[in-house]
């Protein structure tokens, strides 16, 4: 793949990958790996957004996401206010967009939203003047998963193009798998997108090509790195019309899908030597996982912890310094 030529950053928003060059991408993450000192608190706080207020709304819930968005403003000496929605006007039927225009009209430089509803991010960057920056909608996209997926992996692996990497689970309902294949896509990975059949369908909105396979021990002897994702039963009962059966859900028996995609140490050594382990969290611990490999030496999930506050660094000084 040629190399990409360094890029201006002009994006007020992060929304998505999709619609990022590849060249946007790099620069996001060699931004991130500047920023790697002060994600793991071993440098003092950089001052870039000294001053600054950056609104954390997010109406779903969160641990990784919501604690990594505050460290890295806060690191970036940010003031960051927290919107709990359970607690807040939307009870009483006022919009997400009416909540938004109000927190900014007390003064705003950026949104971080995560959503249940596809496409709120995009409302809201519509609605407001400051930065918005997407932290999950639905199961659309989740960009700065996706982009601290990619640092992690750069770090264990040394490179991104020439990969391939197996996304493994309920695909369907994931943000998070349709954000790396649009974005690892750009970086010249192979993906494959690896579950029973009921979590490869409803893929119809995805814009790019799309390998799937239902059997994982013949996929893993290609990969240098295997992406486990959570079954998300909460979202299985949402997308459904009226009366249908959930897709997965009920229909899901769960030692069957054990048998078929729990990466396991015995699983995990077909795949290449050296091959890496990725989830976004947060884990099904014994469901698609075991604990010896979730917590075994070629296991990178706590890295792609550290790695999400310098991706959120450089997320959120590009999107409130950018001119564009
Ligand atoms: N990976 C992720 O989005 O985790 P949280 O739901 O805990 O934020």
């Amino acid at each position: 793949m040629a190399k990409n030529k360094p890029v201006q950053w002009t994006r007020k928003h992060l929304l998505g990958l999709e619609d990022l060059s590849a060249g946007e991408i790099t620069h996001l993450l060699d931004t991130a790996e500047k920023f790697l000192p002060y994600a793991t608190g071993r440098k003092a706080v950089h001052q870039r957004l000294k001053g600054r207020t950056i609104l954390n709304l997010f109406c779903e819930d969160s641990t990784r996401t919501r604690t990594s968005f505050t460290l890295a403003a806060e690191r970036l000496g940010a003031r960051v206010v927290q919107f709990h929605a359970a607690t807040s006007s939307l009870s009483k039927s006022e919009t997400l967009l009416d909540t938004a225009r109000n927190i900014e009209a007390m003064g705003l430089d950026a949104i971080v939203i995560r959503h249940p509803e596809r496409g709120a991010p995009e409302a809201v960057a519509e609605a407001v003047r400051c930065s918005v920056l997407n932290a999950g909608d639905d199961a659309h996209e989740h960009p700065t998963q996706a982009l601290l997926d990619f640092l992690a992996i750069r770090h264990k692996l040394g490179r991104l193009d020439g990969l391939t990497a197996a996304i493994v689970g309920d695909v369907r309902h994931s943000r998070v798998a349709r954000s790396n294949l649009y974005g690892l896509g750009k970086l010249g990975s192979r993906i494959i997108f690896v579950g029973p059949p009921v979590f490869l369908e409803g893929l119809d909105d995805i814009t790019v090509p799309v390998e799937t396979s239902s059997d994982f021990d013949a996929v893993l002897p290609e990969c240098d790195a295997v992406m486990m994702l959570r079954v998300q039963f909460e979202r299985h009962e949402r997308n459904v019309p009226n009366g249908a059966s959930p897709p997965g859900g009920a229909a899901l028996d769960l030692e069957d899908y054990k048998r078929g995609f729990r990466l396991t140490a015995k699983r995990l050594a077909r795949a290449k030597p050296g091959a890496i382990v990725l989830h976004p969290g947060p884990i099904n611990r014994g469901l698609e996982i075991t604990d010896e490999v979730a917590d075994g030496r070629q296991s990178a999930i706590l890295h792609q912890v550290t790695c999400g506050v310098a991706v959120r660094m450089a997320a959120l000084s590009l999107c409130i310094g950018a001119k564009g």
